[in-house]
């Protein structure tokens, strides 16, 4: 499962499905993969890009929201929203469910297990011709992984096999809190030691006000994982128009 070719460095021209691209993982699940991703596909989007997006696989559709979901005045609908959709939306993309994420299933668990209730396996070879066909036609590809790096697609198959396969570039998303620093250095740590490239670190939801413990682990995670950390506030995911840019240069090579 380690990497058998190096990774190359400039995205733009050398990834796997020759279109520039990025891959959205993070420390875990729920930490803001679609966030980050749906906020670096809209940022692409608004420089002129066709940008397409892809996901291995999305799981917990049971759960998903189809309606409006509402909290006091609030629509909260959009946090429910399958992540294909809240991508889609973000890239202004015209893919299909299909398209855009081949494997899908009902139950939130791990894909390898869902796909095993499925009565099926997620295989490497539709995953990165899905990915390539994704890819083919757009200016970038944005891509967001299924839970952290080292969660299996296969069991021989883990989505770091996939970042690794396609060639990009990784964004990771934490979370600003207490706990951060360890489930950030060992995503980093699994990235390198597969020959992954990390672009940046987003910490999202970034407050508007952060303590001191926020500010001392954006700081820390810059200088133990020697990487760039952005943040990002926190969003009405209902209203793209409304959302910032992620800052330049965006990891695309
Ligand atoms: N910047 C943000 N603005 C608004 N909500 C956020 C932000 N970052 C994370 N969240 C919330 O955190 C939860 C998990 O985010 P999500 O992107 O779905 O995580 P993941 O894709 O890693 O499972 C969601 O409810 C999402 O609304
Ligand atoms: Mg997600």
């Amino acid at each position: 499962m380690t990497p058998d070719v190096p990774v190359p460095r400039g995205l733009f021209r050398h990834s796997r499905t020759g279109t520039s691209g990025v891959f959205v993982t993070g420390t875990g699940t729920e930490v803001g993969k679609t966030v980050v991703a749906a906020v670096l596909a809209r940022t692409l989007a608004a420089e002129g890009k066709r940008v397409a997006v892809f996901k291995p696989a999305v799981t917990g559709l049971d759960e998903a929201a189809d309606g409006p979901i509402r909290q006091g005045d609030l629509d909260v609908s959009a946090h429910r929203r399958p992540d294909h959709v809240l991508l889609r939306e973000a890239a202004g993309s015209e893919q299909s469910d299909e398209e855009i994420a081949p494997y899908r299933y009902g139950p939130p668990m791990s894909p390898h297990l869902a796909a095993e209730l499925a009565g099926e396996e997620i295989d490497r070879e539709r995953l990165l011709a899905a990915a390539r066909a994704a890819a083919d036609g757009a200016d970038a590809l944005v891509c967001e992984g299924v839970g952290g790096l080292l969660v299996p697609l296969a069991t021989d198959y883990l989505v770091r096999d996939l970042a690794v396969d396609l060639g990009l570039r990784l964004v990771v998303a934490a979370t600003p809190g207490l706990g951060t620093i360890n489930h950030t250095l060992l995503t980093l740590e699994a990235a390198r030691s597969a020959g992954l490239e990390v672009g940046f670190v987003v910490l999202t939801p970034w407050p508007e006000v952060p303590n001191p413990i926020e500010e001392s682990n954006r700081e820390t995670i810059a200088t133990l994982g020697e990487v760039r950390v952005e943040t990002l506030q926190r969003l009405d995911l209902a209203d793209p128009p409304s959302w910032p840019r992620l800052p330049a240069p965006l990891p695309l090579g």
